[in-house]
């Protein structure tokens, strides 16, 4: 089996957070992913259907063990930049683009310092969403907001209207996104977000370079994924090196600017580098 996207990107990468559940090494724990999942996918991600530890027989099964080691090590390293703003007194954590994200749940720290929790994505999105929390809990938790909004259409400024308040030092995260965005939207949400960042407050994405966008040799595996991508109707639209976006960051007034491919992330974690660095990669900034 491969990565069935179903009909979303989102349902994809919650999939591998839960795959991961069932792997020898677990480095991001998650109770809570299965939520979203029926028993049938449970089940066959448990016989590892997905072959995430075998070699590869192919570019295409390469590319989705590449995925998939990106999502985990990208989810714990936003973590990490949640964690460290908790703690040196972010009040608010925004997700933009948050499909199927956990971390309300799961990061002790958000609970215990109630922090205000916003999560934005498409209405179908945040609809089904709804339904899981619901089905499950009954209702929605106290300091989690689920937002529906279109970053290509609507104004982030009405998030105000849910209670978000950009005075507040708050954590920025915008992951697993940008890519599905054209330009002028990307340049949008970072504009929204630099006009409403307290000096306290991080910002963490990521992006990809742009061998990402089209098929080419240099990704390899890159075409099949191309094709899965514009079945679902979700085709990457945005890439850009790293170093164009830290001079991009920079005109646009951002500082401190981290960034980290791949390889960089695996580094940091498992202490090795096999990754590509010609993929994804993501950034930390502060204003
Ligand atoms: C690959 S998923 C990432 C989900 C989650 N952040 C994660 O890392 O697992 C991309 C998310 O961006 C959302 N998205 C894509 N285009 C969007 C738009 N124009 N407005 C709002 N959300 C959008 C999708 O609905 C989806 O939930």
């Amino acid at each position: 089996m491969s990565i069935d996207m179903g009909k979303s990107t989102n349902k994809g990468t919650a999939m591998m957070k839960f795959a991961h559940q069932f792997q020898p090494n677990v480095i991001l724990q998650d109770e809570y992913v299965s939520w979203f999942f029926d028993d049938s996918t449970a089940k066959s991600l448990q016989e590892n259907s997905l072959n995430l530890n075998v070699e590869p027989v192919d570019d295409s099964q390469r590319f989705q063990q590449i995925s998939y080691w990106y999502t985990i090590l990208r989810e714990k390293y936003c973590d990490e930049v949640i964690v460290d703003a908790l703690a040196s007194g972010c009040r608010q954590l925004l997700l933009l683009g948050s499909g199927y994200d956990t971390r309300f749940f799961r990061i002790s720290a958000v609970r215990e310092r109630a922090t205000a929790t916003f999560e934005v994505d498409l209405p179908e999105t945040i609809n089904n969403k709804k339904k899981y929390l619901s089905d499950k809990l009954g209702h929605i938790p106290e300091g989690l907001t689920l937002i529906p909004l279109d970053f290509n259409h609507d104004d982030l400024n009405s998030l105000d209207r849910y209670g978000f308040d950009n005075t507040l030092p708050t954590a920025y995260v915008w992951q697993g996104v940008s890519y599905y965005l054209p330009r002028e939207s990307v340049s949008q949400v970072l504009d929204y977000i630099k006009s409403q960042m307290t000096p306290d407050s991080v910002l963490v994405f990521d992006c990809c370079s742009p061998l990402m966008t089209y098929k080419n040799d240099q990704v390899p595996g890159i075409a099949s994924s191309i094709d899965q991508l514009s079945k679902i109707g979700e085709p990457y639209l945005f890439g850009m090196y790293s170093d164009e976006m830290k001079n991009w960051l920079e005109e646009k007034g951002f500082q401190n600017i981290e960034i980290l491919q791949q390889d960089d992330l695996e580094d940091r974690v498992l202490h090795k580098r096999t990754l590509p660095s010609n993929m994804w990669y993501v950034v930390s900034a502060k204003v």
